[in-house]
């Protein structure tokens, strides 16, 4: 199957009351255990890659892999920008191939957002590319973004943005963040921002950064096999579920699938201490990925 961008994506998953999974990957065995997840359970997906990802595997690398796995796939795949921190980095991944954009614009002054989000909507639509901008701050760890503190989205901001914009779908900040450890106490989230969103944006397709489940097997095995996870938490199943019932239409999940990879690896790696072929210990790996993924779509959909 073909490429797409993620228009019609978001449409059939606000009506259908679903959100499309993001799903991160910066090498080959990532890109094929959620796309086999995905063609597992017959669930149109987005192959997430971040500023850094591109940087270290090259965006021509990227692309490609990504056409041979669309080639091979039943379901639909968008390839998207993941935190795209230049116009430049959005307008090259275009050229190069991706389907849809991020411009992350999200630290800079209100206006200067909006200048620089729209100067990506438009060479993007003009190429039949989607865009998703960012109003808001999450807090945690994302490759080279960190933030302290979260900064909440403020409902009047992003109605007035995607106006001035008309950027295809906006991440907003409402309490989850990235990384690992997502929430030092109560997990809450400030579900009353999205209301605000969706009276005056009914049927606008809103975007959650920092959506992994983290899961407590995957960190067990981990720490059990030589790693050092000291402190973890991730969105439950029913804040995902009522982010949805809100018209988020799109979850991003990265640190999920580095913790399946990673646990995977060790564990066969710490068993194994003679294997030396990345094949096995990484296509281990590659199946606590497609473990992974596979649960995350049953949640999400
Ligand atoms: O951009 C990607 C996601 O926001 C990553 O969030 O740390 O919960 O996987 P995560
Ligand atoms: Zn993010």
């Amino acid at each position: 199957m073909k490429l797409v961008n993620t228009k019609e994506m978001f449409k059939d998953a606000i009506k259908g009351n679903y959100a499309v999974g993001a799903f991160n990957f910066s090498n080959m065995e990532m890109c094929q255990g959620i796309v086999k997840a995905a063609d597992l359970e017959g669930k149109d997906i987005i192959l997430a890659v971040s500023a850094g990802a591109v940087r270290y595997a090259g965006v021509n690398y990227i692309v490609k892999m990504v056409e041979a796995a669309a080639m091979e796939s039943k379901v639909k795949l968008a390839l998207h920008l993941d935190h795209g921190d230049s116009v430049e980095i959005c307008k090259d991944c275009i050229d190069a191939g991706f389907t849809s954009v991020m411009y992350d614009g999200s630290h800079l002054p209100f206006d200067e957002n909006v200048r620089l989000t729209k100067e990506v909507v438009e060479y993007a639509h003009a190429r039949d590319i989607s865009v998703e901008a960012e109003l808001g701050i999450l807090a945690g760890i994302e490759d080279d973004i960190e933030h302290e503190e979260t900064v909440y989205t403020n409902p009047q901001d992003a109605i007035r943005f995607v106006e001035l914009t008309n950027c295809d779908s906006l991440a907003i900040a409402i309490g989850t963040s990235h990384g690992a450890n997502k929430f030092s106490g109560e997990a809450k989230l400030r579900f009353d921002i999205l209301e605000d969103i969706r009276k005056e944006l009914p049927e606008y397709p809103i975007v959650l950064h920092g959506t992994s489940s983290i899961d407590p097997e995957d960190v067990k095995l981990i720490n059990q096999y030589g790693g050092d996870i000291k402190q973890a938490s991730g969105v439950s199943q029913e804040l995902i579920r009522k982010a949805i019932d809100l018209n988020v239409c799109k979850l991003n999940f990265a640190t999920d699938i580095k913790l399946a990879m990673t646990a995977g690896v060790r564990e066969y790696l710490y068993n194994n201490p003679s294997e030396t072929d990345p094949r096995v210990y990484v296509g281990y790996g590659t199946e606590l990925v497609v473990k992974r993924v596979r649960t995350i779509l049953k949640n999400i959909n």
